[in-house]
């Protein structure tokens, strides 16, 4: 029998590369040694890549997109489709369980600075990915042709609407397929959900973990493990990604699926964060839902939009300042001028910005929930202008910053 396979897999690789690409990725791939648990969201995020296009693809036999029928065809789903409600609350928690992998990737990103030189196209590929997936999800959310799922895409797409020279309604109209949010738009946005993001999002992925494969992980230490080589030219702190790394990750996956069923067994609306009350009433273009409000994982971008005032009755200032908060992440590698990368040897003003970073993040992403008051929207600007603070401050302070040295070798406590 291992004959056979032996002599089969001999047949497979002198036709295609796979014993080379298993070894260049797997058990050739040498990765830090000290890797800790913020090293899971990248496989996790991996992972509930394959459940989403899994499921997605059971929830399309069963779902209609049509304005007419697409409601019902979801609740026919939850009801009567065999097993359909686990397929559905995977498919709803996955999506934000995706964000809250993807975020607390990021954020360990920026704590061992992985985004800086050498691996400035891992963190530019990381970013399309976000954005792609923000697309994903905003497309995906119109499906249940509910009534947030109607006045969401109805807010998002008018926003388009403010850009001035006569572009706006033109091309919001476009985007819609009709003057208002239709059964076209319907139809368009199943087509990109379905296929087009997925595509774009699966590609991404690949680039991503090609680029982070031809420069190496970095590490908790923010140490090039590469540039300490044994004789046999492998890095003396590198272990073979395969089976080290794939078997921590089991852990990684199993404590993730834990909470993951708990929520879709005990909590799949998590008190309507992850599926909005209003979204089960069937959409109705006639009636607009008193409070707005997008899913919790848009809220801090919707807070900074409603933070900044009109001019001249436009929403376009808004509309900038929540573009430039996304687009200003892809300059990061750039925009951070320290040589230090872990924020282990990083000094204090760093940790302070970068705490007060993700606590305006947070605060943002709560008053994005809120119904607007004039003391949550004051609120609201100051945190965005803190979270806009951090960029100039990694631009000026590491000047005056005080580093400790960084160690030759990886650290392993
Ligand atoms: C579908 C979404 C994503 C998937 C499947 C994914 C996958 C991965 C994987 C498997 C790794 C290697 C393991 C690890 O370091 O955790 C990785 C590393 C990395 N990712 Fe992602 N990623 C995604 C999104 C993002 C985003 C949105 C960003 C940032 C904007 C990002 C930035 C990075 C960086 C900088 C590294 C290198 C980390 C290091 O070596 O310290 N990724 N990613």
């Amino acid at each position: 029998m291992s004959n056979m396979l032996a002599g089969l897999l001999e047949w497979v690789d002198a036709r295609f590369p796979l014993s080379k690409m298993w070894k260049e990725h797997l058990s050739e791939y040498y990765a830090p040694k000290n890797f800790n648990f913020w090293y899971f969201f990248g496989s996790l995020a991996l992972l509930v890549l394959v459940l989403q296009i899994v499921t997605g693809i059971l929830l399309t036999m069963n779902y209609k997109p049509d304005a007419t029928l697409a409601f019902a065809s979801v609740e026919y789903i939850m009801r009567d489709v065999n097993w359909g409600w686990l397929i559905r609350y995977m498919h709803s928690t996955g999506a934000s369980a995706f964000f809250v992998i993807v975020y607390l990737h990021m954020y360990r990103g920026l704590m061992y600075g992985s985004f800086k030189k050498p691996r400035e196209l891992i963190w530019i590929f990381g970013m399309l990915i976000y954005l792609a997936l923000m697309a994903e999800a905003f497309f995906g959310y119109l499906l249940p042709w509910g009534q947030m799922s109607y006045w969401g895409a109805q807010v998002i797409v008018n926003l388009f609407s403010a850009i001035p020279f006569g572009i706006g309604e033109p091309l919001s109209q476009w985007i819609r397929g009709d003057y208002v949010v239709s059964d076209a738009t319907l139809n368009r946005f199943f087509a990109f959900h379905v296929i087009a993001l997925p595509f774009v999002l699966a590609g991404l992925v690949v680039a991503h973990i090609i680029a982070l494969h031809e420069v190496g992980s970095n590490n908790p230490d923010g140490v090039e493990i590469k540039k300490n080589k044994g004789p046999d030219g492998k890095p003396l702190d590198g272990i073979p990604f395969h089976p080290y790394y794939t078997v921590k990750d089991i852990v990684g996956v199993v404590v993730f699926l834990m909470f993951f069923f708990g929520i879709i067994f005990f909590g799949p609306e998590m008190g309507g964060y992850f599926l909005e009350h209003a979204n089960f009433i069937p959409a109705d273009p006639l009636k607009t839902p008193l409070h707005i409000a997008p899913v919790w994982y848009f809220t801090p971008f919707y807070a900074m939009l409603r933070a900044v005032p009109p001019l001249f009755d436009s929403q376009f200032p808004g509309v900038v300042v929540m573009g430039a908060a996304v687009v200003i992440l892809f300059f990061l590698p750039w925009i951070d001028r320290s040589p230090v990368k872990s924020i282990r040897y990083r000094g204090a003003s760093y940790k302070l910005s970068l705490a007060v970073f993700i606590v305006s993040f947070l605060i943002l992403g709560w008053l994005g929930t809120q119904p607007v008051t004039v003391i949550k929207t004051d609120m609201a600007r100051i945190f965005t202008a803190l979270y806009f603070a951090f960029f100039v401050a990694l631009w000026f302070l590491p000047k005056f910053e005080k580093t400790k040295p960084v160690p030759e070798r990886v650290t392993t406590k």
